[in-house]
């Protein structure tokens, strides 16, 4: 591989979508930010130059971090910010990876501007496991607020309710012609008939999972988080926020001047956390040559075909594309499943209540003051002072951070229990602490508290298997022996089902602090995160490397 240089100036700029104009902060003056493109097995110095008065970190989400989790991005979790007038090179390696996945600022809510694509190439002369497609264009979701994000998750942390939804989805930083005042703003894709096309499609929205479709086009699903997948055909795909999907646009052999509309929009079954608002985007066939006909006025403009997404809270369609996904598991690409495990956990993760006060029971929604997120009753919502890894590798853990953090819930859950009673909350900045090339596998519960919701969960620096799948309560008798450890799904954001579970494999092979999280901003503030912490192990390859010189300090 070779070294790519690249410089991230954080700079605020005006931008307007919704006859709104808003000062935003921005990678290079850019939104959605610069395209991140390199092979694996390249290099990447990335400098970030902080120029805005707020502190930032980026996150360069899905890249594994071998060794390298000073780079990774979390704000006190692997590093400190990067304050005001400060800079930070992110120095990483890309090893056995290739695909699409994105970057993203990680800390606070800056994420909702500061984002982009990250396109890694398969080595020099490798190709893809697909013919080669005619083109390739990246699809990055997001959301548009017209006003500051930043004030309303403050006032949202303030007032103890939920934070107001965003005004659209975007596609590639444009709302698109459903929305007032946003025809003009409109992603089109300008395409050729009888071609194949790659879509790398990237979920960076805050708090929406989304369903994406093309009107009358069918999708290839190729590849999802970098890792190539089984191809299986689609009208609509489902994508968490921090998801990426890979898919092959075939376009119709014969049809001038046609327009199409892409759309996206919620999948989302909890209560007052989604708006069915739906973002869209126009496929648009070239114009017949007029060598081929005598005028172009001649030709009957053919009306916008458009898409029908699933329902808002179609669990069932959900759940039914999340079991067609598989890894490719060729020779080539094998699934490394782990067939044993060394460690097993159990996690419910939900919203619930404020820390339960003594002497009060905390059950069901009706005690609820104010929002809160955890996993196993745990809620990590307040950051420490000092970021988590320098802690662990300067062996000074004391005061930052705990190592008993429950491997099952404090209060036993109960899905059918009604409501279910473990919405007792404790604040804490715990973690799990793994031995290297511990193998693990980690049982996710969604808990139904506050309605079902899912929540799409990220592991930092690792990608995992999801070996199985399913709705009620996990049963630790009957599910394990359906699961599936041939060609399960590799990925590193996984949604946990509304009112059901997910149970994946990864193998603890990375030294480092890693963060786990809900990938929605708003579960994320409230508390649902927790850390791993994995030792190093003895070889030389094997070990977190010395912190570089310019790590920011806090
Ligand atoms: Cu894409 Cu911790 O995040």
């Amino acid at each position: 591989g070779i070294t790519r240089h690249y410089k991230f100036d954080i700079v605020s700029r005006n931008v307007t979508r919704l006859c709104h104009t808003r000062s935003i902060v921005t990678v290079n003056g850019k939104f959605p930010g610069p395209r991140i493109v390199a092979r694996e097995g390249d290099r990447l110095l990335i400098k970030v130059v902080n120029h805005i008065q707020s502190n930032i970190s980026i996150h360069w989400h899905g890249i594994r971090q071998l060794q390298s989790g000073w780079a990774d991005g979390p704000g006190y979790i692997t590093q400190c910010p990067i304050q005001s007038g400060q800079t930070y090179v992110y120095n990483y390696t890309i090893v056995g990876q290739r695909g699409t996945l994105l970057w993203h600022a990680h800390f606070s809510w800056l994420r909702s501007s500061v984002y982009g694509p990250i396109i890694i190439r398969p080595k020099h002369g490798i190709p893809y496991p697909f013919a080669k497609p005619y083109k390739e264009i990246p699809i990055i979701f997001g959301e548009w607020f017209n006003v500051d994000p930043e004030a309303i998750i403050r006032q949202a942390l303030q007032t103890g309710a939920g934070p107001n939804v965003s005004d659209s989805y975007t596609i590639n930083g444009l709302p698109g012609p459903l929305y007032n005042c946003s025809a003009k703003d409109t992603f089109k894709l300008k395409v050729k008939a009888g071609k194949t096309y790659l879509l790398r499609i990237i979920n960076a929205a805050l708090n929406d999972e989304l369903f994406f479709s093309i009107a009358n086009h069918t999708l290839t699903v190729v590849e999802v988080d970098a890792v190539y997948a089984k191809p299986f055909e689609t009208h609509t795909i489902l994508i968490t926020p921090g998801q990426t999907t890979n898919v092959l646009l075939k376009t119709k052999p014969y049809f001038p001047n046609a327009t199409f509309l892409m759309a996206a929009r919620p999948y989302a079954t909890g209560q007052g956390t989604f708006d069915n608002s739906t973002v869209a985007g126009i496929l648009e066939y070239e114009q017949i040559s007029s060598n081929f006909t005598h005028s172009t006025t001649s030709i009957k403009k053919i009306p916008l075909f458009k898409p029908t997404l699933p329902a808002l809270n179609d669990t069932s369609y959900a759940a039914n594309f999340t079991n067609k996904l598989r890894s490719l598991a060729s020779a080539q690409y094998p699934a490394n499943v782990p067939q044993s495990v060394d460690k097993h956990f159990f996690f419910t993760v939900g919203l619930g209540t404020n820390p339960c006060p003594k002497k009060q029971t905390c059950q069901g929604p009706t005690n609820v003051t104010k929002f809160t997120a955890s996993i196993n009753n745990i809620s990590f919502s307040t950051l420490p002072t000092t970021a988590l890894l320098q802690a662990h590798y300067f062996g000074k853990s004391k005061g930052v951070y705990t190592t008993d953090f429950p491997s099952n819930p404090i209060i036993p859950f109960n899905y059918t229990g009604t409501p279910p009673n473990n919405t007792g909350i404790i604040n804490g900045t715990r973690v799990v602490t793994l031995p290297f090339n511990a193998s693990v596998e980690l049982v996710l519960q969604d808990t139904n508290i506050l309605g079902a919701e899912s929540h799409p969960l990220h592991l930092h620096g690792f990608n995992f298997f999801i070996v199985g799948l399913g709705f009620g309560n996990y049963d630790p008798n009957n599910d394990p022996p359906k699961f599936n450890l041939v060609d399960p799904t590799e990925r590193n954001t996984v949604g946990v089902p509304s009112g059901g579970w997910v149970a994946i494999r990864f193998l603890a092979d990375n030294p480092g602090v890693w963060l786990m999280h809900c990938h929605y901003e708003a579960h994320l503030s409230w508390g649902l995160r927790m850390a791993w912490v994995v030792f190093d192990g003895k070889l030389p390859n094997q070990k977190l490397l010395p912190p570089p010189a310019d790590l920011p300090k806090c």
